[in-house]
């Protein structure tokens, strides 16, 4: 019997699902970019547990019910999006492919999601707004100059960004082991990962070649001269990050933002209900993907007290671990209003740029269509709590029927 293998080749089209093209990213790239993309922060619980807690939901589908013809859409905003998705922001995309920004800004735009575009992207907003014609969403840090934040806020008005993303649990940054095992003390690739890049010379000639090592052009204006280059700089980044960022952050942002404003890194209903308070739009509850504090509560566990909190009066979103149709489906299901992807996006462009992000999004619209359709719904607004059982209400129910025959 042949061993079952998942496809490991390089070719994205021939992945079928998220974790196929994670492998093709993984060919692509060199191993200090992937371990990049790819790991979370110290021994990884959190980035484990964002995954795991999709298994302790379990569908009930509804049978005999009409499903022939559906729809994913939904609206944000009072705007349409094809797919409850929202492509999320990653930072140094440029180190994927030459040009990955606008690349998944494309394929956010052929999907009619939105995209949201990092501060520290290696293209500018501008350049992404003009070459990709993207509802373009602006993921803000705030950094320790207001003018500076300032400047991007107004920039964000001038290129017609919908929404400013205000990430808030990247404060104090994450202790990305891996990713960090792959330097040595300076921030200097270690020889063994100088070694890895050699044997990729595909990647260098794409990424590194024309212009070296990426530029953090989105926020270059505002550095000091000689702090443009990603690699032994993202640490200057780091270093620039507002500590003291607080509630009063967030009301300063509100009143000089006029579009809508989202506060992304959210896992407690009571910070949730103080960014209500404040007149923001939308969160995003987040872990960051597991690559901030280890031990957080995963995304999908968050959500339930969340939703019941706030779902009427904002407007929440989702991330943290999506790399199937059912997961989002899921999210949905406990009343998120829309699912932010990371890395299925990423692994999709370094696997083959604004076509394999593309093919990312596309796995993942048709996973949704066929869920929607076996739980025999015709509309994302069809779906509920009732198509849904978690693993502790399944233990209750046995334990009530336990009791009651005896
Ligand atoms: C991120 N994330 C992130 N978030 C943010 O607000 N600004 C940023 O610049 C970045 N950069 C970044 C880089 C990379 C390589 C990754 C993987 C993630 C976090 C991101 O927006 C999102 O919260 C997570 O990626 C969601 O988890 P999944 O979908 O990657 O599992």
């Amino acid at each position: 019997m042949p061993k079952r293998r998942l496809y490991a080749g390089r070719d994205f089209r021939r992945a079928r699902n998220i974790e196929e093209l994670r492998l093709v990213a993984r060919r692509w790239l060199p191993h200090f970019v992937f371990e990049y993309i790819d790991s979370g922060s110290e021994d990884e619980v959190t980035l484990r547990g964002n995954r795991d807690a999709f298994d302790s939901w379990s569908f009930v589908p509804q049978t005999l019910r009409d499903a022939s013809s559906r729809d994913a859409s939904v609206q944000w905003f009072g705007r349409r999006a094809a797919l409850p998705l929202i492509i999320a922001p990653t930072g140094y995309n440029g180190m994927q492919r030459r040009g990955a920004d606008v690349a998944l800004a494309c394929a956010a735009a052929q999907a009619d999601i939105p995209f949201t575009l990092s501060t520290v992207s290696n293209q500018t907003l501008e350049e992404v707004v003009s070459a990709s014609g993207a509802r373009t969403w602006l993921q803000l840090y705030m950094l320790r100059e207001r003018a500076v934040t300032q400047a991007l806020v107004d920039r964000a008005h001038h290129a017609g960004c919908e929404a400013l993303v205000l990430t808030v649990d990247a404060v104090h940054f994450g202790n990305r082991e891996w990713d960090r095992r792959c330097y040595r003390q300076d921030m200097r690739l270690d020889w063994r990962n100088k070694l890895n890049v050699a044997s990729h010379p595909r990647w260098v000639w794409d990424v590194l070649v024309p212009n070296g090592v990426p530029r953090f052009a989105n926020i270059a204006p505002y550095l000091p001269r000689g702090v443009g280059r990603v690699m032994n700089n993202a640490q200057y980044i780091a270093r620039q990050m507002e500590m003291q960022l607080d509630w009063n952050a967030v009301q300063w942002l509100r009143d000089v933002w006029p579009g809508k404003l989202i506060v992304k890194g959210i896992v407690s209903a009571s910070d949730c209900l103080s960014a209500q308070r404040i007149g923001v739009d939308g969160i995003v509850v987040s872990n960051h993907g597991g690559r901030q504090l280890d031990g957080t509560l995963a995304s999908l566990h968050a959500l339930p007290e969340i939703v019941h909190a706030c779902a009427d009066k904002l407007t929440i979103f989702v991330d943290s671990g999506f790399r199937r149709g059912t997961d989002i489906v899921k999210a949905l299901c406990l009343g998120a209003h829309g699912v932010m992807i990371g890395r299925p996006t990423l692994y999709g462009v370094a696997a083959g740029g604004a076509e394999g992000a593309a093919h990312a999004l596309s796995i993942l619209s048709a996973e949704i269509d066929r869920t929607l359709a076996q739980l025999g719904c015709t509309s994302l607004g069809q779906l509920s709590r009732r198509h849904i059982v978690s693993v502790h209400e399944l233990h209750d129910k046995r334990a009530c029927l336990e009791l009651s025959h005896g």
